[in-house]
């Protein structure tokens, strides 16, 4: 059985799942207005992830029998330097992102939680391929050295990103 304060830290979670796809919004953005279509559909698709991150926690907080709390997201950053800034962010947010689950699988852990740690296992999973992915997109930026050439070819290969939907049950 989940206790208040395990449902407290997943609904913290579901925040910060919500506040993610809000801060890979914002970034979508800025890659549109500088005509970087390919960097803006990956950050679309990565928002989409997001929102599923959420929902699954969303679905598993009314599982156990608990109560989704919805918090308020704050305005996300809305200007950037570079793409290098930008995808340097998106790294940093996904190492605090991957803190933040190991927190509470150490809290499940501690209240032998095991429903709750086994669904989280899901996340930890999930996290090391996010901050993979993100941590491959700079090595390339910093190979390219800002280079033009190479970042419109960066921006055909990350165009080819779709969506797959995440089991959210
Ligand atoms: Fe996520
Ligand atoms: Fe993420």
């Amino acid at each position: 059985m989940a206790t208040e304060k395990m449902i407290k830290a997943l609904n913290n979670q579901l925040f910060r799942e919500f506040q993610s796809e809000y801060i890979y919004i914002s970034m979508e953005a800025y890659f549109a207005s500088q005509n970087l279509d390919g960097f803006a559909n990956f950050f679309n698709v990565q928002a989409q992830e997001e929102r599923a991150h959420a929902y699954k926690i969303f679905n598993y907080i009314h599982r156990i029998g608990g109560k989704v709390e919805l918090q308020s997201i704050p305005q996300p950053k809305i200007d950037f330097e570079s793409p290098k800034e930008v995808i340097q962010l998106a790294l940093e947010h996904e190492k605090f992102i991957t803190k933040s689950i190991h927190d509470i699988l150490a809290l499940a852990i501690e209240e032998k939680d095991y429903t709750t740690s086994a669904f989280l296992q899901w996340y930890i999973n999930e996290q090391a391929e996010e901050e993979e992915s993100m941590e491959k997109i700079l090595n390339k930026i910093k190979l390219l050295k800002e280079d033009p050439a190479g970042i419109l070819m960066l921006d055909s290969e990350l165009a080819k990103r779709v969506f797959v939907p995440i089991p959210t049950e």
